[in-house]
């Protein structure tokens, strides 16, 4: 080695020094493919491709079996390319490019055996991929998103609960005792305004049921507020008929 060569060498080793992070920041701008691009341009027409081969008799020659290797190999691909440049944001996300590799590999490998019965069972777990993934990262939160189901087992059930086992034998004990089922009351009347709003209510049936429960927590606070055991066992018994009148309908 000459002088002069070892001097070039030690410049372009320095320079790749220098510019090593300045050419990987470089590079990871110039990779713009998003994640939709993907879906568009790999997901879709790869897992559509398969779809259609697998159809009726299955691949009718080598070449359509040809086509099924293909298909999978790039979905494969696609199960490291979502892992990778920042994309993965959770666990859930994570798990869902697993099983896309595997069951792209598996229909990779159906598809080396010319097995139709393999490729469509290992085409489903594929497909399983798609849907875990979408049902979070597909389908945007409302602001407001509180279902039915959370209204009932995070207010309902615990309040109306609690009033039933205040309620029993001699009633609440002390002034505290009756301010937490005034408390109560007060959740199961809100309940009863929250279940007419954001489209919540189908029918009469459902309006005449929030309706009562309105009034009859009402009745069990306006009881609770004078410490009467007597009128609060009456009104709720009022309020337990408001739920099942709407549960009877609405109820599956
Ligand atoms: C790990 C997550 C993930 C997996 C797995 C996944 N997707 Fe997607 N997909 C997304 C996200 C996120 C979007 C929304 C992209 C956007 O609009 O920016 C999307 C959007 C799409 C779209 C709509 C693209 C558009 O903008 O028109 C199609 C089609 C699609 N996915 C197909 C599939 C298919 C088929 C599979 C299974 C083979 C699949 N995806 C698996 C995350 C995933
Ligand atoms: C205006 C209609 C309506 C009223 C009033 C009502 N419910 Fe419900 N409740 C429903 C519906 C609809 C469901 C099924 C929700 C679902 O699973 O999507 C339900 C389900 C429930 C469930 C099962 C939890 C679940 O969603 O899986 C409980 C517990 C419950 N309600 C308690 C009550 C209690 C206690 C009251 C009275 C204080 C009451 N509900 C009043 C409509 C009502």
């Amino acid at each position: 080695m000459t002088k002069e060569m070892a001097v070039r060498i030690g410049l372009v080793a320095v320079v790749a020094i220098v510019a090593g992070p300045v050419l990987v920041f470089a590079q990871d701008k110039g990779r713009v493919t998003s994640v939709g691009d993907i879906m568009k341009g790999i997901h879709k027409p790869h897992h559509g491709g398969i779809g259609e081969l697998l159809k009726g008799d299955g691949p009718k020659d080598d070449a359509a079996w040809q086509q099924i290797l293909l298909h999978a190999a790039l979905l494969n691909e696609s199960g490291h390319l979502l892992m990778q440049n920042d994309r993965c944001p959770s666990k859930v996300w994570a798990e869902a490019t697993g099983t896309l590799r595997a069951g792209a590999s598996a229909v990779h490998e159906a598809a080396g055996n010319k097995d139709v019965e393999a490729a469509r069972a290992a085409f489903k777990t594929l497909t399983s991929a798609c849907g875990a993934c979408h049902k979070v990262y597909r389908n945007p939160l409302p602001d407001r998103f509180a279902n039915v189901h959370a209204l009932m087992s995070g207010i309902n059930q615990p309040n109306c609960a609690a009033i039933g086992k205040a309620i029993k034998g001699d009633g609440p004990a002390d002034d505290k005792a009756w301010q937490t089922l005034l408390t109560q009351a007060a959740l199961l009347n809100e309940a009863g305004h929250l279940l007419m709003q954001n489209d919540r209510c189908p029918d009469a049936v459902w309006s005449n049921a929030a309706a009562s429960l309105r009034s009859a927590s009402r009745q069990v606070a306006l009881a609770a507020r004078g410490q009467n055991l007597v009128n609060v066992k009456k009104a709720f018994g009022d309020l337990t008929k408001a739920c099942g009148s709407c549960h009877k309908a609405h109820k599956k």
